[in-house]
């Protein structure tokens, strides 16, 4: 089995892997989650929960997902099956890969439609919109466009049309060539924004806010929003990178090419909280504010600096590229699924799939306008979406692939595809893939639960 070759590609070299996986974990979740999700819940100790999620759960779960999509050489569903057969154990383990396959739907669904506004913003900066404007106007900006399903409709529908496209030409062709460019676009500038918000916000307020750790502000909730976040942002628990790992060049480290994953996925998201929150700080407005943060904060700094028209423009186009480059990687685990199991082209399996997840994002724009008060366990069809999947179906994902990796697959599968030099650190690597991972995960969900149930 492990001489496999995939049928739907293969990454150029290790570095392409290193692109296109980085591209897969950099997106919103960086740029516009995570900054309004650590504003929402406290900031310091919120930030060092995500950390240490990342390092104890993300970057060994990861590992985990890259040496099984390696080795196995198939969508999700069928390299789990396929490895469960090998071990001699039940094929029911693949249905983690359809778990996967649910959740990169929903996920891709309300992924479009925030895409689609930060496509409304590179419109709107480039016309000059945000010029001159306060809170209260920009704000207004942003409510109009929520209050608009037409709008949402077509920016959402214009996403999708680029992702599904790019998705239909292959894993090679075009994607390759457009990441190499736009990732280091997109760090110069992050960093170029980080400049700005030092030398114009108030950097000191929010380098404190983000790491000034006061854990009477820490709930088990945070902590759950946090690792689950840790799964969001890494593209963990549903299958899109196990898919990257299945087009990895069998001779790359994993170990070594997962650390510079998660290392640039987590310096891009701190950057994006640095550059943020001091202009949050800086022009008196609330750091938990929720979604708008990116959206309404963010303008108002570019509205009232030099040059801001054409640098807020550039920077939304980034976000959208950014966002672009992970969505393909949530659709492409379950196109490759289809391929192989309904043995039919990539185009149409693009077409039909993208269709579905297009219908589910009209129904989730719709929690801005005409379904609003549409109510599923006190949260509108968005936050559902994103509730059920970031904090449910991934760190669920997570733990189910870290259990078989850890306790079925075993040491010598996983020591043969990990090749590590040094014994100790796989035998690191392994100890907390069997306990530390897993035990970790469930006591955040039972505390969580508990915490609700008592409470
Ligand atoms: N990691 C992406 C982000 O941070 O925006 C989102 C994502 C992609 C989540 C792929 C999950 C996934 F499987």
């Amino acid at each position: 089995m492990q001489d496999r070759q995939s049928i739907h590609g293969s990454w150029a070299s290790r570095w392409t892997f290193i692109l296109a996986a980085t591209g897969s974990s950099v997106g919103l979740g960086n740029i516009w989650k995570f900054p309004y999700i650590a504003g929402e819940n406290g900031g310091g100790a919120f930030v060092l929960m995500y950390l240490v999620c990342i390092a104890l759960v993300g970057i060994p779960i990861m590992m985990a997902e890259v040496l099984l999509g390696r080795r196995g050489r198939q969508s999700p569903v069928n390299t789990l099956k396929d490895m469960a057969i090998e071990i001699g154990t039940t094929k029911r383990w693949a249905w983690i890969g359809l778990c996967g396959v649910a959740a990169g739907i929903m996920i891709l669904s309300f992924y479009s439609v925030v895409s689609g506004w930060v496509i409304a913003y590179v419109v709107y900066a480039a016309e000059g919109t945000f010029t001159g404007a306060g809170v209260e106007q920009i704000g207004k900006v942003f409510n109009d466009l929520l209050a608009d399903p037409q709008e949402l409709v077509l920016w959402h529908t214009l996403f999708m049309i680029v992702v599904a496209g790019t998705v239909a030409r292959g894993v090679n062709k075009g994607l390759e060539a457009g990441i190499r460019v736009l990732m280091p676009m997109l760090f110069a500038l992050l960093l170029l924004l980080l400049v700005y918000a030092i030398t114009a916000g108030d950097f000191a307020a929010g380098w404190d806010f983000m790491f000034h750790v006061d854990f009477g502000a820490l709930s088990w909730e945070a902590v759950l929003i946090a690792m689950g976040h840790a799964f969001f942002t890494l593209s963990l628990g549903m299958g899109s990178i196990m898919v990257y790992g299945s087009y990895m060049p069998k001779k790359a480290s994993i170990g070594g090419t997962v650390l510079t994953v998660a290392g640039l996925d987590t310096l891009v998201a701190l950057i994006a909280g640095l550059a943020i929150f001091p202009l949050v700080f800086g022009n008196q407005l609330d750091p938990g504010a929720g979604p708008g943060l990116m959206l309404v904060t963010l303008p108002v700094a570019f509205g009232n600096m030099a040059g801001g028209q054409i640098f807020g423009f550039l920077f939304f186009a980034m976000v959208a590229i950014a966002a672009w480059s992970s969505a393909i990687s949530l659709l492409e685990p379950v196109v490759a699924y289809v391929v192989e199991r309904y043995k039919i082209g990539r185009t149409s399996a693009c077409v039909i799939l993208s269709g579905f997840v297009w219908v589910l994002g009209v129904g989730a724009l719709g929690s801005f306008n005409f379904g609003s008060d549409w109510s599923f366990f006190g949260f509108n069809f968005f936050d559902l979406l994103d509730f059920m999947t970031a904090n449910i179906m991934l760190p669920l994902g997570g733990l189910l692939v870290c259990i078989f990796t850890g306790w079925w697959v075993g040491k010598k599968i996983t020591a043969d595809e990990l090749n590590m030099k040094s014994e100790l650190v796989f035998n690191s690597w392994f100890f907390v893939v069997r306990f530390i991972a897993p035990v970790a995960v469930a006591i955040v969900f039972i505390a969580n639960l508990w915490q609700k149930f008592a409470g």
